[in-house]
């Protein structure tokens, strides 16, 4: 539990007979339900820079394509190169509403995620790794976070003086808005939308994930 009731409870009772207890974390359907693609922030939690090395430090962790570990990690916190990421990122394409995230609830924190060498199959699998550990990651941590594929390359590399090319942006904020997974067939709209303020993310149904 998050506040350690079990703990306390314990102690309180059976004094220093209390036995050990082992704090048990989310699991990790927990972290993957939780871990969803966040296009909205609560600007009044700030996060640190060391948050953000907490996150890359699980990078560090996994596995990489002969090893060869080719990816690097920028850091933004809140500031101008973060308002310049937001300038050059585009959230929520698939929906009709105006322009995402909606004015105040932008994401202040960012990593930028850069290879040393040209991108190529090795490389993009490292980086589907990497930054769905990094979604799991800001789980665990009680944060949201969001993988942004569309943004200006060469922008984003000026503006953060990056001699390696960008791959891919994370946001990584505390998020602000709420979810709801609809399972849906192969054949059914895959396209996200929104509804009495919850974001609807349809999602194929396991008996249809598995072929015979
Ligand atoms: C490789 C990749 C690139 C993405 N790029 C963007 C993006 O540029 N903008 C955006 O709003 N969402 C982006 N997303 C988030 C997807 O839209 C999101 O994963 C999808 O809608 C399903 O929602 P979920 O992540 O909550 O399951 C990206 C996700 C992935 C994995």
């Amino acid at each position: 539990m998050a506040d350690n009731y079990l703990e306390k409870r314990y102690e309180a009772t059976l004094g220093s007979q209390k036995p050990k207890v082992k704090r048990v974390g989310p699991t990790l359907d927990d972290l993957l339900l939780r871990a969803r693609s966040c296009r909205g922030y609560n600007q009044n939690y700030v996060v640190k820079r060391a948050e953000l090395e907490r996150i890359v430090a699980a990078c560090g962790k996994i596995g990489s394509a002969k090893n060869q570990q080719l990816l690097r990690f920028r850091l933004v916190t809140r500031g101008p190169e973060a308002d310049m990421l937001n300038a050059n990122i585009k959230l929520g394409a698939m929906l009709p509403e105006p322009h995402l995230p909606l004015p105040g609830t932008e994401p202040q924190a960012f990593i930028v995620v850069c290879a040393v060498a040209d991108a190529n199959r090795w490389i993009d699998i490292d980086l589907g790794m990497a930054l769905q550990t990094i979604m799991l990651k800001t789980a665990e941590m009680g944060l949201n976070s969001i993988i942004i594929g569309a943004f200006n390359r060469a922008e984003v590399r000026r503006g953060l003086n990056l001699e390696l090319e960008p791959q891919m942006v994370v946001a990584v904020g505390k998020g602000i808005e709420h979810y709801a997974i609809d399972t849906i067939s192969p054949d059914e709209s895959h396209a996200y939308y929104r509804r009495d303020g919850i974001h609807h993310i349809p999602k194929i149904g396991v008996a249809d994930l598995i072929i015979d």
